[in-house]
């Protein structure tokens, strides 16, 4: 271990806990390259006809893995939640609600699709959406509600179903963390009316970008395969399509990379289950860090980002900021603001000329409060990608060396002003 033995945090100087690459993410090898290989020999590479025969086979194989009877490809994880929500029968100005911590995307779509979402807050021990403050917020307007499987975990979807049942809700998954998941031995996915999954670069699956819709609705499924190709109906319907449509195919040589990655999948699984359980172990008996509660109905957890909270005060006072730039310098990647809280976000400020409905909405009843999402976003939450647990138990130790050595020499950096440890990061990687 590079610098194990040096009580200089590596921010000020001193040589880092690890020197050594962590293992590449993608994960790929002569499987990925055969798959694009034959494709691309072949010529068909796009999504049309929908669906193209790999993307057919593909889809198939990934509704089978989720227990879902259906899955549709499509460009990314975000139109995947606008085009679920439309053919779901979620209609313009309907109210829909989102976990107030998640990316902007499961908010953003909400809009795209001319709905308002509506942010609940999140439980902190589980960070995904409380379904007591979901509950609290369903007017006559609800329509929808959008659970996030956030990070490690899966969401409540017993207590989600029971609300939307009482309330007549449609329930869509965003599983785009989520992958192979399951509660209570069944696919996350399959619990909603529809689930929507990414397979954007950092994902647990991917082709660099890339989506898919799964369902086991035959009418979601007839929408979902009009919105995405243009209007057209599926093969072997006469009449045409209710509304126009987009074009979010996904191309065939991403559907060619996406199954060999299906194959690698429960392997990976294992590994980072492994390492993550002798994570969390010297986690507890770290004084100031938090383990995220993971439900004993996730009976397959899939980990997108390893995540725990941070208390400053175990630390010297250090914020959680610092604490994250000093472990970077260390030489272990992570992330504190990865998410903000929605009702905040920079990246969430929709114009009112073009989303009316959230603007009247928002008139109408402002967004509630979010305090434990804020908390999380700003002052507690760290996050570590997933590929750091994709090898030994050796690279684990390194993580909990580095958090060990930041937590004892915490002194030498409390205090010190924001502008102050950006520099000191900026001179760090610049070497
Ligand atoms: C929770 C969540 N929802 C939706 C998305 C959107 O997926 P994509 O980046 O494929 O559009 C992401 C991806 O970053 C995500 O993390």
């Amino acid at each position: 271990m590079a610098g194990g033995s040096s009580t200089k945090l590596a921010l000020l100087g001193g040589p880092p806990v690890r020197g050594k690459a962590w293992p590449q993410w993608p994960a790929r090898g002569a499987e990925e390259e055969r798959a694009l290989i034959a494709a691309l020999r072949d010529g068909d590479w796009g999504g049309f006809p929908l669906p193209n025969e790999r993307s057919a086979t593909f889809a198939a194989a990934f509704a089978e893995r989720h227990d879902c009877k259906h899955a549709l490809c499509v460009a990314n994880g975000t139109v995947s939640l606008e085009v679920a929500l439309q053919a779901m029968g979620v209609e313009p100005g309907a109210e829909v609600i989102v976990p107030a911590y998640t990316f902007e995307a499961t908010a953003s779509a909400a809009l795209f699709a001319g709905c308002v979402p509506v942010f609940a807050d999140i439980d902190p021990d589980t960070w995904c959406i409380e379904v007591e403050a979901a509950a609290s917020l369903v007017t006559e307007r609800t329509k929808a509600i959008v659970p996030v499987h956030l990070a490690m975990t899966v969401a409540d979807l017993d207590a989600i179903g029971e609300l939307a049942a009482r309330h007549g809700l449609a329930v869509l998954e965003d599983c785009a963390h989520a992958h192979g998941a399951r509660w209570r031995g069944r696919g996350v996915g399959s619990w909603g009316d529809a689930g929507s999954f990414s397979f954007q670069t950092s994902k647990l699956m991917t082709a660099g970008e890339g989506g898919i819709v799964t369902t086991s609705d035959e009418t979601i499924l007839d929408r979902l395969q009009a919105l995405v190709n243009c209007g057209r109906q599926r093969p072997g319907v006469a009449e045409p399509a209710a509304d126009i449509g987009h074009n979010y195919r996904m191309t065939d040589l991403q559907a060619a990379i996406l199954e060999v990655q299906l194959g690698r999948l429960d392997r990976q699984h294992e590994i980072r289950a492994a390492n993550a359980r002798r994570l969390r172990a010297t986690i507890e008996d770290i004084d100031g860090l938090t383990n995220l509660r993971i439900d004993d109905r996730v009976t397959t957890q899939a980990i997108y980002q390893f995540v725990f909270r941070f208390d400053s005060e175990a630390f010297a006072g250090l914020d959680r900021d610092t604490f994250v730039a000093a472990l970077a310098a260390e030489g272990v990647p992570a992330d504190g603001r990865f998410y903000e809280s929605l009702p905040v976000s920079e990246l969430l400020r929709p114009d009112p000329a073009r989303y009316p409905a959230w603007s009247e909405a928002l008139a109408r009843r402002p967004a509630a409060d979010c305090p434990n999402a804020e908390r999380l976003a700003y002052r507690e939450s760290v996050w570590l990608p997933h590929q750091l647990l994709l090898g030994t138990e050796s690279n684990v130790d390194d993580i909990v060396e580095a958090v060990l050595k930041v937590q004892r020499a915490a002194a030498d950096l409390a205090g010190l002003e924001t502008a102050e440890v950006e520099r000191l990061r900026r001179a760090r990687s610049a070497r």
